[in-house]
């Protein structure tokens, strides 16, 4: 439907956990972050109907993101709920690609139709070090994998200090060249500031423009990564959580000072 600003907002991000099993510098301190309880976090019946309702209000787009979504045990059988519904056309995952070669042909299978790996170097040492923990060898066994079952299109997000020209950078253009995957480069934001850039190429970051709203992993419907605003889904309905964020979704974003990126998957 259309919001105050004339935007037509179709596209669902869905968190489906705030867990996940790097620790990406620039997204959480290395101790890890508080996490949310686990009866806070929503059940897969409850994500299905608030996007039964949200497909009441016009939307036909979704995205299953984290955390890491790939950690939450039964996601496949999420996937599949959700592309069950016959308004959602299109229906894809943002993912750290560790468990991808595990999950690609049981999601592909599920109706999952495309996937964004993050990816910030080929280097292997550079990965570590960024993820502190991660093995950059998981991760392309996870995009050749997906691309093997037939997820289309694999995308890379590679996220950028400056420039698509720095060094780190240009190892994963030239990665994306060599699979003739499309690389899309995300400015890093800093996350004590909570002030925003977009994805270069993307959609987002785009405020006129802008078609989203994000469901967390503990049920709140958010109108806007840059905003504090948020409506319980347990407390007013999925319904009513949709209708008031909707209602009350900024015809600009400024800051966020609540969530982290690890909640609101990006
Ligand atoms: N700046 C930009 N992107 C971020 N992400 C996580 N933290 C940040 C940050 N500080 C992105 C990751 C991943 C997604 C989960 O969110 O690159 O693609
Ligand atoms: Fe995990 Fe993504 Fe955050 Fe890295 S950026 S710690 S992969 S959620």
């Amino acid at each position: 439907m259309f919001d105050r600003f004339e935007r037509n907002i179709n596209y669902l991000r869905i968190s489906v956990t705030d867990r996940c099993n790097l620790r990406c510098t620039y997204c959480m301190p290395a101790e890890g972050v508080p996490l949310v309880h686990h009866e806070d976090i929503l059940r897969y019946v409850e994500i299905v109907e608030v996007v039964k309702a949200a497909v009441q209000f016009g939307i036909n787009k979704v995205r299953i993101t984290g955390g890491e979504p790939l950690v939450r045990k039964g996601i496949v059988g999420l996937v599949e709920m959700i592309a069950a519904i016959p308004e959602i056309c299109d229906l894809s995952m943002t993912t750290n690609g560790t468990l991808l070669d595990r999950y690609a042909l049981e999601l592909k299978n599920a109706g999952l139709q495309r996937v964004n790996v993050s990816l910030d170097t080929m280097n292997p040492d550079r990965f570590r070090e960024i993820t502190r923990i991660g093995d950059i060898r998981q991760v392309i066994a996870g995009i050749d994998e997906a691309v093997k079952v037939g997820l289309s299109p694999v995308k890379i997000n590679c996220v950028i200090r400056n420039s698509p020209e720095e060094p780190d950078a240009r190892t994963v253009s030239e990665f994306g060249r060599s699979r003739g995957l499309e690389v899309r480069f995300i400015h890093q934001m800093d996350l004590d500031s909570g002030y925003f850039r977009g994805v270069i190429g993307g959609d987002g970051g785009n405020c006129a423009t802008c078609n989203r709203l994000r469901l967390t992993s503990n049920g709140f419907i958010k109108p806007c990564l840059f905003s504090n605003s948020g409506y319980s889904i347990r407390e007013l309905s999925a319904r009513n959580a949709i209708e008031q964020a909707l209602e009350n979704k900024p015809e600009c974003g400024s800051v966020n000072t609540t969530s982290e990126f690890y909640n609101l998957g990006g």
